[in-house]
């Protein structure tokens, strides 16, 4: 009898090991049931409230692609079927849903279509890691009831250092909805090439877009207004703001290429590296920018960088403009300049209702706190981010240790970066928690989320991008979604092992943390 009863339990807890649940980010509930349910081309969609109709349509097309099968989108309440629902559910966050999977039918509710998307982009990655019999892709049972922890859970992609254009870009944030990222964060101006057409002032793109990080002399790259349109409504389908940034007053250099009237000089190892805050045109200029910008982006937020400006402003001391701003404005030094200048910028982004974005050196400013978020991004400088917190600011997190995706993830790494050598590694990454960083108890509901920052300096091909992003995309996902108390480390490793099937499914060239000479560094002069 005894050992009867230990059969059974070994059983029993082999069947619960088996079934860990394999979604990325995990879920904050997720049970297993007993039971599979089959989907094949004779299940059909059904959407029961009319705005569903274009999750109906996301979930046909991903099935389609990733598995051949055709769904039909029908009405009516015939099983099996997929239902998907609009209803309000116990938890109150707008992203929550629950996927409820059963041997008869799949119920997807949230209380909005955004929480929908999230509950089929759960059920994808459920499809997607399930065997493909003759009966068609057989899921396993789940009873899932989820909701993110944090609201901004979003990647930044520099194509000034390099250029990788509409089908990459695609690409990209077709793995961040199945990984249930909604912030895209688009730095399109900087040093090496200006990257987003402004009809205004077309040799921003025609002078400014040539050239980039490894080829001062590369043919201009950018993308058209139309171009970025298109972006935009891909990733909204994917409930994906996208968030453009146009640097400044620092890192104008390919914007100064093409238009020297507003340059406020560099130094000798940054030429040509600000605007000149002394000029009233250079804001009339740069207003204009924003204007057209600000037509393209429906997300209503653009980042203006302001970073390390301190790197070229030396020539302000000189310039004659900038004196005079500077005793018409009481402006005590270059710092204060700086904060002018940037409160200026800010208001020409109120007038067009948007929110101003900014990294951590505008921790301190006085700038409205219901208008503006602070990304806190020197890990060296936590007081940064205690700064922006006790000053009231929204802030997003993404400290270079452990979320800048250009540096190495390996000792043996030969091309990216490093911090006092130290570097992001996927557990690092995975590690990372808000306890051991000043914030008060009283202020996390001040801490939007967080992100990565993928830095293109060491990545002239598609293939050194996808291996310096995948698989860390999902240490950062579940640090963005999944409540730190659900976390764990053995388990998630198991269920990236899941994910890197499908990357090499996919001809995604990912580094295999498992198995590192498996995958070798792409060489820095490899193709586009
Ligand atoms: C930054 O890395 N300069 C924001």
């Amino acid at each position: 009898m005894k050992n009867k009863l230990l059969i059974a339990f070994l059983f029993l807890c082999s069947y619960a090991f088996a079934q860990q649940c394999p979604i990325i980010p995990l879920p904050n509930h997720c049970e297993a049931v007993a039971g599979s349910f089959i989907i094949n081309s004779s299940t059909p969609v059904i959407f029961e409230k009319p705005e569903l109709q274009k999750e109906a349509n996301y979930l046909q097309q991903e099935v389609l692609k990733t598995t051949g099968l055709t769904l039909s989108i029908q009405s009516g309440s015939k099983l099996p079927a997929i239902f998907l629902n609009i209803t309000r559910l116990s938890e109150k966050n707008s992203s929550a849903y629950n996927l409820e999977i059963r041997p008869t039918g799949v119920r997807i509710s949230g209380s909005t279509e955004q929480g929908v998307f999230y509950g089929l982009t759960s059920l994808m990655q459920l499809v997607r890691q399930s065997e493909i019999k003759n009966s068609g892709v057989v899921i396993p049972c789940w009873n899932i009831k989820d909701a993110p922890r944090f609201q901004w859970r979003g990647l930044m992609l520099d194509e000034s250092r390099h250029f990788f254009g509409t089908k990459t870009v695609k690409n990209i944030i077709d793995w961040m909805a199945y990984y249930k990222f909604n912030k895209f964060h688009w730095h399109l101006t900087d040093m090496p090439g200006w990257r987003i057409e402004i009809k205004a002032y077309p040799l921003l793109t025609l002078v400014g877009g040539v050239g980039n990080y490894t080829d001062h002399l590369a043919s201009a790259r950018y993308y058209t207004q139309e171009e970025i349109r298109e972006i935009v409504a891909y990733a909204k389908e994917r409930f994906i703001d996208v968030i453009p940034e146009i640097d400044m007053p620092g890192h104008a250099t390919a914007a100064n290429k093409a238009y020297p009237a507003y340059s406020g000089g560099g130094s000798a190892k940054f030429p040509e590296f600000t605007f000149n805050p002394g000029k009233d045109s250079t804001y009339l200029f740069l207003s204009a920018i924003l204007k057209e910008t600000d037509a393209l982006f429906p997300s209503q937020m653009i980042h203006l960088g302001g970073d390390e400006v301190h790197f070229g402003n030396e020539k302000w001391n000189q310039n004659e403009q900038v004196k005079q701003l500077m005793q018409k404005n009481n402006l005590a030094d270059l710092v204060a300049v700086e904060r002018y200048f940037t409160k200026r910028m800010a208001d020409s982004l109120f007038v067009l209702n948007n929110k101003v974005l900014l990294w951590d050196e505008a921790a301190d400013s006085d700038l409205p706190r219901d208008k503006t978020i602070i990304f806190w991004w020197r890990h060296d400088r936590p007081q940064q981010l205690k700064k922006a917190l006790d000053n009231g600011f929204p802030v997003v997190m993404c400290p270079r240790l452990p979320f800048y995706f250009d540096y190495v993830q390996d000792s043996t790494q030969r091309y990216g970066g490093r911090w006092d050598g130290k570097f992001n590694p996927i557990d690092k990454l995975y590690n990372f928690s808000t306890s051991t960083l000043p914030i008060g108890t009283n202020q996390y509901n001040q801490i939007m989320g967080i992100q990565a920052n993928l830095w293109t300096e060491s990545m002239q091909s598609k293939s050194k991008l996808e291996y310096m992003l995948f698989p860390r995309i999902t240490a950062l996902a579940e640090d963005a979604w999944t409540n730190e108390d659900q976390k764990d480390l053995t388990g998630f490793k198991e269920r990236v092992k899941g994910q890197l099937k499908l990357y090499k499914k996919d001809d995604v060239y990912y580094y295999n943390p498992f198995n590192p000479s498996q995958t070798p560094e792409p060489f820095i002069g490899s193709e586009l």
